[in-house]
Order: structure tokens, then sequence, then C-alpha cells
């Protein structure tokens, strides 16, 4: 080990063990993950496999705290109900098509499907448990005439999906559990598949330190990266600054394709 790294880590150490010694409660749930998190790394070597064994382990314990830390079912309803309005507020319509990425168990998306023309929301998720998850959300919410579609996949180059196809892209708590290469991955195609003049937002655990990940789950960037990541595959990036103003801990940016270069996919 260099000296500088070998500084970082003592100062890295140091800090985990202040962190430990003024959070004791926290010190059980942490060891835990932290043991699930080398087994499933010895498991799986590409994330997505990993991230898709993580959601089947949280969703066995349930599906609330699977996708948000709270599990208590009103703070659910209520990260699902401000991420609606929000999206309202900001002109979505009825009759546009809506893709959600990482829907989760519909905790926003029964608000979308209810509200958009039927058929017009796309969810697509990584985990099968969480996607039944959802299917049982539709059902408990009596949303089936809304026929949404609800579709397992394995990567974010949306190859199923035609071209210019929708006016909203969504992806909430998505990015914070997500390495650099599947962002990549999902920037990098997003622009075929978004309507003229639509948008995608996603929202991001924001660092304005050094980019960081913990235990392979939640993952840290600082805003530039995500707009120059943006740039590089024909997206103009917007830092979305009434967000901030709600009550949650992500950031979020919207992007839109600037140039038709955004439409073909980059490599
Ligand atoms: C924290 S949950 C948020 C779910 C939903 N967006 C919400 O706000 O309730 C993250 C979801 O994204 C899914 N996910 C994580 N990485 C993904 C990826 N690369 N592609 C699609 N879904 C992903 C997980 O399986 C999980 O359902």
């Amino acid at each position: 080990m260099g000296s500088t790294r070998l500084t970082r880590y003592r100062k890295s150490l140091a800090h985990q063990v202040t962190y430990a010694l003024r959070n004791p409660d926290k010190v059980p749930p942490y060891a835990r993950r932290a043991a699930r998190d080398a087994w499933l790394r010895l498991k799986y070597r590409d994330h997505i496999a990993y991230y898709r064994a993580v959601m089947a382990s949280d969703a066995a314990r349930s599906t609330e705290a699977a996708v948000g830390h709270n599990p208590s079912r009103d703070r659910w309803a209520q990260i699902g109900r401000m991420q609606f309005d929000y999206l309202v507020r900001h002109g979505l319509k009825p009759q546009h098509r809506m893709l959600e990425i990482g829907c989760g168990n519909l905790r926003a998306g029964r608000l979308f499907i209810d509200y958009l023309e039927s058929g017009h929301y796309y969810g697509i998720d990584i985990s099968p448990d969480i996607l039944i998850a959802a299917q049982d959300t539709v059902v408990r919410e009596g949303l089936q005439a809304k026929l949404p579609h609800l579709t397992l996949t394995d990567d974010l180059t949306f190859a199923f999906l035609p071209d210019a196809s929708f006016d909203v892209v969504h992806a909430h708590s998505v990015f914070s559990h997500s390495p650099p290469d599947v962002i990549e991955q999902c920037l990098a195609h997003v622009g075929r598949v978004l309507a003229p003049g639509g948008f995608f937002d996603f929202t991001f655990d924001r660092t304005e330190g050094r980019e960081h990940q913990v235990l392979h789950e939640d993952f840290y960037y600082r805003t530039d990266t995500l707009v120059e990541l943006a740039a590089k595959h024909g997206l103009s990036a917007q830092f979305m600054d009434d967000w901030e103003k709600l009550p949650h801990l992500q950031s979020k940016l919207r992007v839109s394709a600037v140039s038709e270069a955004a439409r073909t996919v980059s490599p």
C-alpha cells in the first residue's frame, strides 16, 4: 500500500471507529450488511446479479424496507406521493408515456399508473421479487384496468423498447445504488427511447467531497461527474433546485437530448 493510500485508509478506519462509538445502535445492522456483502460478493461478480440478490434478501424481510430504509407504510406512501406531485408540477400529462427505471413495488408507480392513460406506464426492474410485490400493489390498488407494463430487465440498454417512445423517463433512488458503468450504460441508451421534447429525471446521492461507495449498495457522486457523463452521450443535464427544498436526502438531475447524436446509441 502506498503512503497516500495508507494515510487515507487510516483516516477512514479512524472515522469508522469514531462513528461506531458515537452510534452504537447502528453497529449490529451494519455488521449484518457487511457480512451479507462479503458473502454475496463472493457469489456474484457482476453488479446487477449482486444487487438482485441484495433485493431478494431485503424483500424477504419487507418489500417496503427493500425500496427505502424506513419500513413504515406511511413513509413509503409519502415518498411515492412526493415523486408523483413533483412530476405533475413539472408537466406530466395523462396522455404521456412514461418509463420508470427501477420501479420497485410501485411506491410512486401506483400513482403514475392511476393518472396516466391505460397502457402508458412501463416499469422495469432487475428484481423478480420486487416485480411480484409490484403486481401485489396493482391488485391492492385495483389498477388492473390500466394495464401497466412491468418488465424484468438485466441491463439498461432498453433494447426491447422502441425509439422515441417516452415523454418522461424516471429513476428514483436507483443511481444511488448503481456503480458508474451502470449509470453510463443508461445514459448511453436513454436518448434513443426519449420522445422529442422528452426528459429523464433521476435522483442520486450527492457528495461535494470524494466519490465513494458503501458496501457496494450505496454510491455517492459529484454532480459534475454525472453532468459530464450525460454530455458525453449528447444529453444536457439540469440540476433541479426545487427538488432540494423537499424533505428528501437525494438530489435530482434532469437530462434531455441536445443533439441527434443522443438518439443513436453511443459506444
Ligand atoms: C431503492 S428502490 C426504489 C424503487 C422505486 N424507484 C421507488 O422510488 O420506490 C431501487 C429499485 O431499483 C431497482 N434497481 C437497482 N438497480 C437497477 C438497475 N440497474 N436497473 C433497474 N432496476 C434497478 C431495485 O431492484 C429496486 O427495486
